[in-house]
């Protein structure tokens, strides 16, 4: 049996660098079968038609089928795993209300259709922007739908904050384990380092031998460079991330399907762990476990990291009580 997995805004930068790689099968292993649903906007249609022939040139040993469709209900039949890419960008003159009420407009039907025609093991990966709102929002759509079936990334972020540590510390980055993102995948992110180890070794510890007085370290140089990678990106690159984007949501959406040794970071929905109110996409230090997240639980906040969670999530707040001004949850 092939896995059926869905990828909207298949056409896109990131549709392109997703899709070859889980052909190629390092999404869900070397031994498992995919067929592939492009859906996209009738715009975006000609860019999806065009990965496919590319993909068709590929001749993957892994790949059995491709469809490319603009009907959500076509692309969503019978789909295992639904990656949810393509959302709404902020055009010119936007405010967030408007971007927020634009992207309800997607993931809102989106949620209804993966309700109506996914397979009952569908997982979903929220990938579009701003993507703990949109899985909020897809999840609360999808009626019958366990709400736990929706997670949105943020292990862009956590790669990005092991790969900063990696550097100061000077060590491999496979070094750096335990750097959890919390609450919104924005600017008021918080990369928690508490409980990092570089090798075994704390990376408190290890910091303070390097960068002087760590808090300004952290406060000063770690987060912002995490928070504002993409911006960092975007001006180096003259193009946003992509290829790194796709790269963390298949090792999102592996770990998910396969499990995880260790902690990772995901935006799952809470059920009010760390006083993160009830029903908010939040990012929390996760393991998967039989295919489903759980939140790592347990672990001791301090006064400063309790404030940047908190700051994170009353954005997340804010976003969920706009969109719920709309009508929309
Ligand atoms: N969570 C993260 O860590 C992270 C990281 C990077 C980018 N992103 C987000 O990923 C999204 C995609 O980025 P990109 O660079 O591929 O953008 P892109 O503009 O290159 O591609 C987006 C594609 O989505 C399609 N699309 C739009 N609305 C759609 C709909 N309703 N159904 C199906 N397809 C639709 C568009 O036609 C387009 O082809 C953006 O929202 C971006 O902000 C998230």
């Amino acid at each position: 049996m092939a896995t059926t997995i869905t990828i909207t805004g298949a056409g896109g930068q990131i549709g392109y660098a997703l899709l070859f790689r889980i052909a190629a099968g390092d999404m869900l292993g070397h031994g498992e079968k995919v067929r592939l649903r492009l859906l996209e906007i009738p715009q975006g249609l000609k860019g999806a038609e065009g990965a496919a022939l590319e993909l068709q040139d590929g001749a993957f040993d892994l790949l059995e089928s491709v469809e490319v469709t603009d009907d959500a209900a076509t692309g969503f039949d019978g789909c295992n795993v639904a990656l949810l890419v393509g959302a709404r960008p902020r055009g010119p003159g936007m405010e967030r209300g408007d971007l927020l009420a634009a992207n309800a407009g997607i993931f809102g039907p989106q949620g209804r259709a993966i309700a109506d025609r996914a397979a009952s093991d569908v997982r979903v990966t929220v990938v579009g922007n701003p993507a703990n709102t949109n899985a909020l929002i897809a999840a609360a759509s999808a009626d019958g739908v366990p709400a736990d079936r929706f997670s949105a990334l943020t292990r862009l972020d956590e790669n990005r904050a092991r790969a900063q540590l990696a550097a100061v510390l000077d060590a491999p980055v496979a070094s750096i384990r335990r750097v959890p993102i919390w609450g919104n995948h924005s600017a008021t992110q918080f990369p928690d380092v508490t409980h990092a180890t570089v090798e075994g070794r704390p990376v408190l510890d290890a910091l303070a031998e390097r960068v002087g007085d760590v808090r300004t370290w952290l406060e000063g140089t770690f987060i912002p460079r995490v928070a504002k990678r993409g911006a960092e990106i975007i001006e180096v690159r003259g193009s946003s991330s992509v290829a790194s984007a796709a790269n963390a949501t298949i090792e999102h959406t592996r770990d998910w399907v396969a499990g995880t040794s260790d902690w990772t970071s995901a935006g799952v929905v809470s059920r009010g762990e760390y006083g993160v109110p009830e029903g908010l996409v939040s990012s929390f230090p996760v393991r998967s476990v039989d295919g489903q997240w759980q939140i790592v639980e347990g672990l001791e906040l301090d006064e400063w990291a309790r404030g940047r969670i908190d700051a994170s999530v009353a954005e997340l707040v804010d976003e969920r009580d706009t969109v719920r001004a709309l009508g929309v949850l």
